[in-house]
């Protein structure tokens, strides 16, 4: 099943650097870590493509904090449980709600510049929410902005090293902890090279790339949770996985995303005829939690047989659509879609993956030396299903508690006083070639063979373990993934970034669908047609770790009760 050469990179004679802490990935999560860390520890930001190329970057709707006086942590806890379908850690809920209005303050002393109305924060809705608790840049733009400030910020940082187009092939492990990475460079000073570290945070991301109609770039490969799974660590929730209601109906990797921020703005879903698709399926509406909506939108598909339904934006000011939603205004009219005049068509589509490396509340894994953070993390804030607009935010809160905790536990594990050991990393600049070449190999389109085997995986896990899913379809599912495992093997047994991204995918839709069949009920995100009620008894989350022979072993964690958390 895990292809040969990936069980154990072969580090013997790789030229080798020394750093206080290795970051992985570069969105919110990973910049922010990179950039709150002392500025006396030596920090390799590794990044597999361009510093501003994340999935962050996508982000809409904004980031959910409590900054209005009419609003409280305890509210924004309480949706957040809600949302999560009795699966949320409410310590760890507690932890994110309490700490955000800070990082959001941190984000604009970087120069983050959110939108204003009456010269405060202005602040929208998304589903879930009982307030208006959201804060947005650029209309619609707030992940770019994000991204901006930080990516700003972190290039001016003295202690950080930042190496563009670096893959992460494996963490390395000595003695049962993680000592560091082997990395592979694009270009012409690059290769693989093995990086020592005190501390290696995985902040690479979510694997959206699973499935065919995704809101994710074509990064979301899951590269740090399927390393983290191969080094011994381990992972939760993974059968958890957010589908949008509302990404454009578009036949495009990724499909634009719609935000909910305009339902909260006052846009309606509708059926071909006209009716409101949430009416009576919840008492919020089109403002119910996403999972809710996805679930009304397939069912309504379902039953008229139609691939797609429509949001109603025409009731909403067109003035106020030009403010709000510049980027979706204009992606839909680059589809020939004009939302003031026009429904926009719209389906679900894989959106964000709830489960990750399982980690405590400072973001340590199970691997003592390993951290990860946002997507890549499960530090189960998100339950089974994420309320809107907390993802930047968990990506803010827990990056600055990881950056807190590591300098007590690097000394002893990083062998320098401040000077790095080893060579330094070597950074290769992009002829502009190379670049194009890079975003060819990013959006597919290089070994058609591997391409083969990644279309299909996505075409499995969209057919067999989406939206709905039942017991058939997900031993379909686990089967189909087998065969392909087999099927990239035999393609070719070298490495290159390509095959690695689709071994990480592979990886995780086995640990995925495991779990996912495992989970006889209905819950959050997760749906079974065979199942289609929650039930007590699964009121409990799954971890899986791989075993030495490659085998995944599987278990439960109880979910501590939500008095514990308020007290
Ligand atoms: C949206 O704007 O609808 C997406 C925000 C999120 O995923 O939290």
């Amino acid at each position: 099943m895990i292809p040969r050469w990936l069980l154990e990179a072969d580090r013997r004679g790789l030229p080798a650097t020394e750093v206080a802490v290795l970051v992985v990935g570069s969105g919110v999560a990973g910049l922010s870590t990179a950039l709150e860390l002392p500025p006396e520890l030596p920090v390799l930001l590794a990044t597999k493509a361009r510093l501003a190329s994340s999935a962050t970057r996508y982000a809409q709707g904004g980031i959910a904090a409590v900054l209005a006086a009419d609003d409280s942590p305890g509210d924004h806890w309480a949706d957040t449980m809600t949302a999560g379908a009795g699966l949320c850690d409410p310590e760890a809920v507690r932890v994110l709600v309490s700490e955000g209005a800070a990082a959001v303050r941190r984000l604009q002393r970087l120069g983050a510049s959110f939108d204003l109305e009456g010269g405060r924060l202005a602040l929208t809705i998304e589903g879930g929410h009982s307030r208006r608790r959201i804060v947005h840049a650029g209309g619609d733009a707030t992940g770019a902005e994000v991204e901006r400030a930080l990516a700003g910020a972190v290039r001016s940082a003295p202690n950080v090293t930042i190496a563009e187009r670096t893959f992460l092939v494996d963490l390395v492990t000595e003695g049962g902890e993680a000592t560091g990475a082997v990395l592979w460079s694009a270009g012409d000073a690059g290769g693989p090279r093995l990086v020592r570290a005190g501390a290696v945070v995985l902040a690479s991301g979510g694997a959206g790339q699973l499935y065919a109609s995704t809101t994710n770039p074509a990064l979301s490969t899951g590269d740090g949770i399927a390393a983290a799974l191969r080094a011994g660590a381990t992972l939760a929730d993974l059968e958890f996985v957010q589908f949008h209601p509302t990404a454009l109906h578009l036949d495009s990797d990724p499909r634009p995303l719609i935000s909910e921020a305009m339902r909260g703005e006052g846009a309606v879903l509708r059926d071909q005829r006209g009716a409101e698709v949430m009416a009576g399926v919840h008492p919020r509406g089109d403002l119910a939690p996403r999972d809710v909506v996805t679930r009304g939108m397939a069912a309504r598909m379902a039953e008229l047989g139609v691939d797609h339904l429509f949001l109603d934006a025409t009731g909403v000011p067109a003035a106020r659509l030009e403010l709000r939603f510049p980027t979706i205004l204009a992606r839909c009219r680059a589809a020939g879609v004009e939302p003031t005049r026009d429904w926009i068509p719209v389906s679900p589509a894989a959106h964000y993956l709830m489960g990750g490396v399982l980690t405590d509340l400072d973001g340590r894994s199970s691997l003592p030396g390993l951290y990860a953070v946002g997507e890549a993390a499960c530090t189960g804030v998100h339950g089974a299903n994420r309320l809107a607009s907390n993802s930047l935010l968990e990506g803010l809160v827990f990056a600055a508690r990881i950056a807190r905790a590591i300098p007590a536990a690097v000394p002893g594990r990083w062998s320098d006083a401040g000077t790095p050991a080893g060579e330094p990393f070597p950074l290769a600049q992009a002829a502009p070639d190379q670049r194009a070449r890079d975003s060819r190999v990013a959006a597919g389109g290089g070994d058609r063979r591997i391409d083969g085997v990644r279309g299909q995986l996505r075409r499995l896990m969209t057919g067999r373990a989406g939206v709905l899913r039942s017991h058939d379809g997900l031993a379909a599912a686990a089967a189909g993934i087998i065969g392909l495992s087999g099927r990239l093997e035999s393609v070719t047994a070298a490495g290159g970034r390509e095959r690695w991204e689709v071994a990480n995918l592979l990886q995780i839709g086995a640990a995925l669908t495991r779990l996912a069949a495992n989970r006889e009920e209905s819950r959050g995100a997760h749906s079974r047609s065979d199942h289609p009620e929650p039930v007590e008894a699964w009121r409990l989350r799954q971890v899986v770790t791989r075993r030495p022979d490659g085998g995944l072993d599987q278990g439960t964690i109880e979910v501590p009760a939500p008095e514990e958390a308020r007290r």
